[in-house]
């Protein structure tokens, strides 16, 4: 691919356009041409099928990156997931009765999670969390909160960073975001805790214990569990009568079909699901024991988009195509293909990388001294591959052995060319434009 082209094309010509005209630029910061290539990236698809992803002059990409930010397991447009989406259009998506899938849906989601007994469902994994958090502080009756990792962009989330120490978050999802427009009220709900530190959970526990409502963890993500960690917080939780909440809104129908808890065997009182869910139409589900979940009775969570049909039409075809094609086991086999290849072309270079998270939700950081000029390096030199690519592999159901293989092949390019640069004319000779971003920024 000529770079130059993608500089000069639709793609990028809309998104100058599109900043002018939605603040942000995206409404999904990691779908922020930026965090990937500025000035480069081609911003907007015409059409996806597949891992294939055709830009809005026709240029055609292999996704080897977050495909769809991990919303899309079997890929783009399946046929099966469309052509469910397509019967449930004719029927009607909306009416002043409700859908009828969205009871099959909780059938099927409780009966792959022997645990849970009743569901919930919204849009997005954000919002979802945040409905997760309401039941549990009502069933509590209590505001605190102990989390870990990301869960959204809500208020309840982000109150986190109301503090004098401030950056409390910047080991969970980003650095310097600041609570702007949270309610300053909320400072001290949520207090944050580190993945495998349950030194850092007991001290919580020991100052608050009998004022926490809720625990909530993505019980994996870039680090497996330590022995005996997962059980613990589980342990905890039950002694200070805390609700434990489980965000699966990325790692779930991954390793199985349904929660990576259960992989992984802690059970949780509460679970989210979202993104690989509906294959990409939104729907997002909270499933949960009854005892908790009645409290939703007593709550008000309700909201008119939450009952269109797409997205219960959408899920139910995607578990029968998790299930009848045990999805899960290629997306294993996938990434680790993939890690494989990350090591070979990176030790071939000598340029140090190190590889985390599970197979299908692969990430690897560059060891050297400047990650973001390394990053953008990557980017640009797999983009002239005619690879959507960052430092991250979602396994799809659409990803073919052919298909890492001709991307293995562009890797040793990519990581040989970044081998020549910073050992002849230095690394910042290679990119051709601004460097990416690396987290959360107000654009230009
Ligand atoms: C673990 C986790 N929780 C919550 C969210 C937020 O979900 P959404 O972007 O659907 O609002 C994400 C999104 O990446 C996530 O990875």
């Amino acid at each position: 691919m000529d770079l130059e082209k993608l500089r000069g094309g639709q793609g990028q010509a809309l998104y100058r356009r599109g900043k002018t005209l939605i603040p942000g630029g995206t409404q999904l910061l990691s779908k922020r041409p930026e965090m990937f290539l500025p000035d480069y990236w081609p911003a907007y698809f015409r059409k996806a099928q597949g891992i294939t992803v055709e830009d809005l002059d026709g240029n055609r990409f292999r996704d080897m990156g977050y495909h769809g930010i991990g919303a899309c397991v079997l890929g783009y447009a399946h046929p099966a997931v469309d052509a469910a989406v397509k019967a449930a259009i004719d029927c009607g998506v909306a009416s002043t009765l409700n859908a009828w899938e969205e009871v099959a849906l909780a059938e099927r989601l409780v009966a792959l999670h022997p645990w849970a007994d009743m569901v919930r469902y919204a849009k997005g994994g954000g919002e979802m969390l945040a409905i997760a958090i309401r039941i549990a502080r009502a069933a509590a009756g209590r505001d605190l909160v102990a989390m870990c990792g990301y869960h959204g962009w809500h208020d309840w989330y982000l109150a986190a960073n109301l503090r004098d120490d401030a950056d409390a978050l910047k080991d969970h999802l980003l650095p310097g975001l600041d609570p702007l427009g949270v309610p300053s009220g909320l400072r001290g709900t949520v207090l944050p805790f580190g993945y495998n530190r349950l030194d850092e959970l007991r001290a919580l526990a020991a100052e608050h214990g009998a004022r926490l409502a809720a625990i909530v963890i993505e019980p994996v993500r870039s680090e497996m569990p330590a022995p005996g960690f997962l059980e613990e917080v589980r342990a905890i939780a039950d002694r200070l009568g805390a609700v434990l909440i489980f965000d699966e809104v990325t790692a779930g129908f991954r390793m199985n079909v349904g929660g990576v808890h259960m992989t992984l065997g802690v059970t949780p009182d509460l679970a989210i699901f979202a993104k690989a869910l509906g294959n990409g139409y939104p729907v997002a589900a909270l499933i949960g024991r009854r005892a908790v979940m009645e409290v939703a009775q007593e709550t008000f969570i309700s909201s008119t988009a939450w009952t269109e049909r797409t997205g219960f039409a959408a899920a139910l075809a995607t578990l029968d195509i998790l299930e009848k094609e045990n999805v899960p086991a290629h997306l294993n086999a996938m990434g680790e293909r993939v890690r494989t290849a990350w090591q070979a072309a990176a030790d071939a270079a000598g340029v140090p990388i190190r590889i985390r998270g599970l197979p299908p939700l692969s990430t690897f950081a560059f060891e050297g001294d400047d990650p973001r000029l390394l990053k953008t390096c990557f980017v640009q030199l797999m983009l002239e591959a005619d690879f959507l690519a960052t430092q991250a592999f979602y396994a799809t159901a659409a990803h073919t052995g052919r298909d890492v293989d001709d991307y293995a092949a562009a890797l040793y390019a990519a990581f040989r060319r970044i081998a020549e640069a910073r050992d002849g004319p230095g690394l910042s000779s290679l990119p051709r434009g601004p460097l990416a971003h690396a987290g959360f920024a107000r654009l230009a």
